[in-house]
């Protein structure tokens, strides 16, 4: 079978990507929209733009320390990409990991205990596959070491729990416009914050920051352009195939690139993000549907978002009853023609090399690690049609 469906993805039309980079040349605006405009309809007061979501954390991570310059340490979940663990090594801190409960995917505070008094710079939420957090404890935690919450909702663009937007239950937030997030325009990243003086320190930290060069340009535009023609499960083993591409792959790479938002990234968010609550209210439906169907399976569960909770839900994380299980049920969706995702190779703690950057090395981290092993997704974007959840059922119950 050639057709293959994607794990994640938002539809784009070629019209549309084409349509952004003539805004760009003629520097055309949309209309009055602006980031701006983004970020007050989420309640922020400021918005930046960074080259991708770890570009934005990172950017965050330093201008936070311009405000407490003598806390080093940042509490991240252990069970989250790669990438934000990389943010932290680049910005020159140290890596506190906080366990993540398999049954909600929240995260448990109890780890900030063991930290010594005023070394807390942050803490980091995850808001995985578009869960919104309770961000609750994190923030109780934070407020007693005078540290900031940093609301990661590089996955949970339009995502709510209890009335508040995710990325904007802390003192920043960020949200990725990366492949496979819930609107994609290949790389991207977003800061949002309600706090002035966060927002100078991060604009101090953005104007050092140096453009990215036309040829970067040139390559971004050919992605987008590529994305738009080949993702659709018809033609998705093409792209598939190029390792260059690296669809899939999870790496721990402190030496990432930091530039600003990349002016046709910022063109093409704008004219899509009106589409994301439609896009969102697809992915939610699929969902509902797949964890209907797999309810009372006795091999697989799905975490439950809470019910104050509207989740964006850009990929629906499965967790299987154990290893074997799961690389069973992932070989034969292959085989079905979906391509399902073990998503993070290991917890953070796992990541080779990480010890160094610890503020308590070798530490574990229970759920985490049993998240690692067990968690994998399936797609429920838009291009997901009924005959393919109903394939993944069928998949799953033969399993
Ligand atoms: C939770 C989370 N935070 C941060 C990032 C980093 O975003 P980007 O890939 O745009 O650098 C990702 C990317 O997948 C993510 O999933």
């Amino acid at each position: 079978m050639f057709r293959l469906v994607p794990p994640a993805g938002t539809p784009l039309r070629s019209s549309q990507v084409l349509s952004a980079l003539r805004d760009v040349a003629t520097a055309n605006g949309h209309g009055k929209k602006t980031l701006e405009t983004f970020a007050a309809q989420l309640g922020a007061r400021y918005a930046f733009g960074a080259s991708s979501g770890r570009a934005a954390l990172w950017t965050i991570l330093r201008g936070l320390r311009r405000l407490r310059p003598q806390a080093g340490i940042v509490a991240l979940p252990a069970y989250t990409c790669f990438s934000v663990a990389a943010a932290v090594v680049r910005a020159g801190l140290q890596v506190h990991l906080m366990d993540v409960i398999p049954e909600t995917l929240d995260l448990d505070v109890c780890a900030a205990d063991s930290l010594p008094e005023k070394s807390l710079l942050c803490a980091v939420t995850a808001n995985l596959f578009g869960y919104a957090n309770d961000v609750r404890p994190l923030r109780e935690m934070a407020r007693a070491r005078n540290a900031f919450v940093v609301d990661d909702a590089a996955q949970a663009l339009g995502a709510w729990r209890e009335g508040k937007p995710a990325g904007m239950r802390g003192d920043v937030g960020l949200f990725s416009l990366g492949r496979g997030k819930a609107i994609s325009t290949i790389e991207g990243g977003l800061i949002v914050t309600g706090s002035e003086e966060i927002a100078k320190a991060v604009r101090e930290e953005l104007a050092l920051l140096r453009p990215a060069s036309a040829f970067h340009g040139a390559w971004l535009l050919l992605q987008l352009l590529g994305y738009s023609a080949l993702l659709r499960p018809e033609l998705y083993r093409i792209p598939r195939a190029m390792p260059f591409l690296k669809i899939g792959v999870t790496e721990f790479d402190p030496g990432f690139s930091v530039n600003g938002l990349h002016p046709l990234s910022h063109s093409l968010f704008l004219s899509l993000v009106d589409q994301l609550e439609a896009i969102n209210e697809i992915r939610r439906a699929n969902s509902a549907w797949m964890r209907e169907a797999l309810e009372g399976h006795p091999k697989f569960c799905v975490p439950q978002p809470s019910a104050n909770t509207r989740a964006t839900m850009v990929r629906l994380p499965v967790i299987a009853r154990d290893e074997d299980t799961r690389s069973f049920a992932l070989k034969r969706l292959r085989v079905a023609g979906i391509e399902a995702s073990a998503f993070y190779p290991s917890a953070i703690c796992d990541i080779e090399g990480i010890g160094a950057h610890m503020t308590n090395p070798p530490v574990h981290r229970a759920g985490a690690e049993h998240i690692a092993r067990t968690l994998f997704t399936l797609p429920v974007h838009p291009l997901v049609e009924r005959k393919d959840m109903e394939r993944i059922a069928d998949v799953l119950y033969s399993v």
